[in-house]
């Protein structure tokens, strides 16, 4: 039976307790509106997946201690400052359901505090002298630069195939969790063989969980979502990339002609979702997802067996089996 976040959470509920206590004092400042901002980050928080990539790696790796909990917070700050950065490249208004910072401060606001966000994480290493965890942290945050322009790049041509739909995902969104589980491992001194292994399951977790999202664009979740939002921004994601590869080149010029001058008309969005659907594209983007669940899940067998490993287990199907 699938586990409930609350399950998987158990063995680090003190942690994670403790943790959003002292998330919340390392972004005080003393400029009104800074704080201002940070307490309204604070109070529309996430499910805060990566601190718990975190502290599940720490504790299937070796014994928590005082630097997980900075490793799990330079991940969170610096998560935090990507979304608010990233709310401002994609000129969106809301995130998690609320107004983005951006939508109610303006961008030179948003950006700002992105860079105090990224700021505060630099700095909570340097004092403590985590070198290991900043060389991860950062290199992170390069992949997911990287990513986002990678993205950009391909959105204007629209000359995506499989390999770079891989690579962007790797960059954009893999590199994080990858990041978060060896940062994990690093933190207790697990050994260079395991920290790979922790980074290399994060990556797989992190493709299998933005093919999922990618699927949400189709509707395979829950009802009245907004559908085709990728498709208006000209994201070409696993499912059409398929579709694409094997249509007829008629079908293929009007569908690429959809896209590239009439994405913003919902009507003809809606035919490309048709398109995708009656191609297969859902089920081969559904089974690439379950083979890279697999793949993590092999990495995991690998890492000595605990209560932790079982919720990073049960932190795998939630994955796939989510509807947000
Ligand atoms: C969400 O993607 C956001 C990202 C994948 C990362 C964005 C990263 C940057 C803007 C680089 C800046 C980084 C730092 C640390 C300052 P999405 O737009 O596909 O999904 P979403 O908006 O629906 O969450
Ligand atoms: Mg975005
Ligand atoms: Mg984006």
């Amino acid at each position: 039976m699938a586990l409930t976040i609350a399950d998987i959470q158990a063995p680090i509920a003190a942690e994670m307790n403790r943790f959003e206590q002292t998330f919340k004092d390392l972004m005080k400042s003393d400029v009104m509106l800074l704080d201002q901002i940070t307490n309204y980050i604070v109070r529309r928080k996430g499910k805060q997946l990566r601190p718990m990539f975190v502290f599940l790696t720490a504790g299937v790796c070796g014994t928590i201690n005082e630097s997980t909990y900075r490793g799990a917070a330079l991940i969170e700050l610096l998560h935090t400052a990507s979304l608010v950065h990233d709310d401002v490249v994609d000129d969106s208004n809301y995130r998690r359901g609320f107004f983005s910072i951006n939508a109610l401060w303006k961008n030179k606001i948003a950006v700002l505090v992105g860079d105090y966000l990224l700021s505060r994480g630099l700095l909570l290493s340097i004092e403590n002298g985590d070198v290991d965890l900043l060389g991860i942290g950062s290199q992170a945050v390069r992949d997911l630069s990287e990513g986002e322009l990678l993205q950009l790049e391909k959105a204007r041509r629209l000359d995506i195939n499989e390999d770079v739909y891989y690579e962007i995902i790797r960059q954009k969104t893999a590199s994080l969790i990858a990041a978060c589980c060896a940062m994990g491992a690093r933190s207790v001194n697990a050994s260079a063989e395991m920290i790979e292994i922790a980074r290399l399951f994060g990556e797989k977790v992190g493709i299998a969980f933005q093919i999922k999202d990618d699927l949400f664009d189709y509707g395979t979740a829950e009802v009245g979502k907004p559908l085709g939002i990728d498709i208006k921004e000209k994201k070409m994601t696993l499912p059409l990339i398929y579709a694409l590869n094997k249509a007829a080149r008629s079908d293929k010029r009007r569908v690429i002609n959809i896209i590239k001058n009439h994405s913003d008309e919902p009507k003809q969005v809606n035919e490309v979702i048709a398109f995708v659907k009656n191609s297969g594209g859902i089920e081969y983007a559904t089974t690439a997802m379950q083979q890279y669940v697999q793949q993590a899940k092999d990495l995991l067998y690998k890492l000595p067996t605990s209560t932790y490993r079982n919720s990073l287990e049960g932190l795998i199907q939630y994955t796939i089996e989510r509807s947000k």
